[in-house]
């Protein structure tokens, strides 16, 4: 049993020790859960180097990846002044950092006195390891001389081990993401290829509708879901007869039933994949008309139409007029911009239409 004032300075201590791990778990926790939770790896990093910077501290925490020759800064939190004069690329050769990833253990030093231009007199930089190889860096700087103990290089390394998982679970889900995608676009010209004759039908409509979202300035994501939208608009035509597609003359009312379920058998595909929800509202409602009418029936109208559905329907229709059709011949440019312009406020939003009509005529 520990007595007087000296017992009691002991137990603070402990107290404070037990304190300072019951954080350090806390925020283990907080990242792990986040891991399991969220496929975000820029919010992923970004929770990282917050946690680490209070758990370890660090005026700066910072994680690089490795990329060819160099790391590069992936994300940074804390002091400005230091992450300004370190941000960018690091060659693999002549710094901390690159020891750290060639030996796959990590480094600290301390410069016991204050040297002038340097920002930071201590550092410690862990590697992240994943699967035996480095993929990068995990680093802390702090102002104070001899901030960085065994124990922090412990610390580090946990959350570097987290960070790691983190990149390794993104890295998997990009892959499975993109198999996929690769899959649907084969599926898509397939489609193409029955339909209209021509392969490329749907790589032409995503080329278009891009051009339209570039004249648009619509913002980076929009962009992307309009990019893969167009690919797979017409992905419901799966289930639809090939000589209902390619029939040389005009359809009964029950093929025309069954080509209309398209955008909704589509949307069926898509919701099937789990993280394609963004694409529905563009494929279910590229043959909604700006004014009402069109398939499948909606109470939606007019600019309540989202606008990756109001510029798919122009490029679709723009890019179908100028193909060969089994009961047509292509139209020329001239007569497809007079039947765009026919039907903009009716079938087509005006706005997309008259942007559109200056990009194709400049
Ligand atoms: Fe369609």
């Amino acid at each position: 049993m520990l007595k007087g004032k000296r017992g009691l300075q002991k137990l603070k201590l402990v107290e404070k020790r037990l304190k300072s791990h019951a954080d350090e778990l806390t925020a283990l926790y907080e990242v792990s859960r986040s891991i399991t939770s969220s496929i975000n790896l820029d919010k992923m990093l970004e929770l990282i180097v917050k946690k680490v910077a209070t758990i370890v501290n660090a005026d700066v925490c910072m994680i690089h990846l490795l990329n060819k020759n160099d790391l590069v800064l992936k994300t940074s939190y804390g002091s400005k002044r230091i992450t300004c004069r370190l941000k960018g690329k690091l060659p693999l050769k002549g710094n901390v950092m690159a020891r750290a990833v060639k030996t796959k253990m990590a480094i600290r030093f301390s410069e016991p006195r204050p040297v002038k231009k340097e920002l930071f007199r201590s550092l410690l930089t862990v590697p992240l390891i994943e699967k035996e190889n480095v993929i990068g860096t995990l680093t802390c700087c702090c102002k104070k001389a001899c901030a960085y103990t065994k124990a922090s290089e412990a610390e580090l390394s946990l959350f570097a081990s987290q960070a790691a998982v983190a990149i390794e679970n993104t890295r998997l889900f990009e892959e499975t993401k993109l198999n996929y995608l690769n899959t649907m676009k084969l599926l898509a010209s397939v489609i193409d290829a029955k339909d209209t004759h021509t392969e490329d039908h749907s790589e032409r409509v995503m080329r278009t509708a891009l051009d339209i979202a570039n004249i648009l300035r619509l913002p980076d994501k929009q962009k992307s879901v309009l990019r893969y939208a167009s690919m797979l608009h017409d992905i419901g035509k799966i289930g639809i007869d090939i000589s209902i597609l390619s029939k040389p003359a005009p359809l009964t009312r029950e093929e025309w039933a069954q080509m209309k379920r398209h955008p909704k058998v589509g949307v069926d595909i898509i919701k099937r994949a789990g993280f394609l929800d963004d694409l529905i509202p563009a494929i279910l409602y590229h043959h909604v008309k700006y004014s009402g009418g069109g398939y499948p029936a909606t109470k939606k109208i007019k600019s309540k139409i989202p606008i990756e559905a109001r510029i798919l329907a122009i490029a679709d229709a723009y890019e179908a007029m100028r193909s060969d059709r089994p009961y047509r011949k292509r139209m020329s440019r001239d007569e497809a911009i007079s039947e765009l312009k026919r039907c903009s406020g009716t079938q087509f939003d005006p706005r997309i239409v008259n942007a559109f009509l200056k990009y194709l005529n400049r």
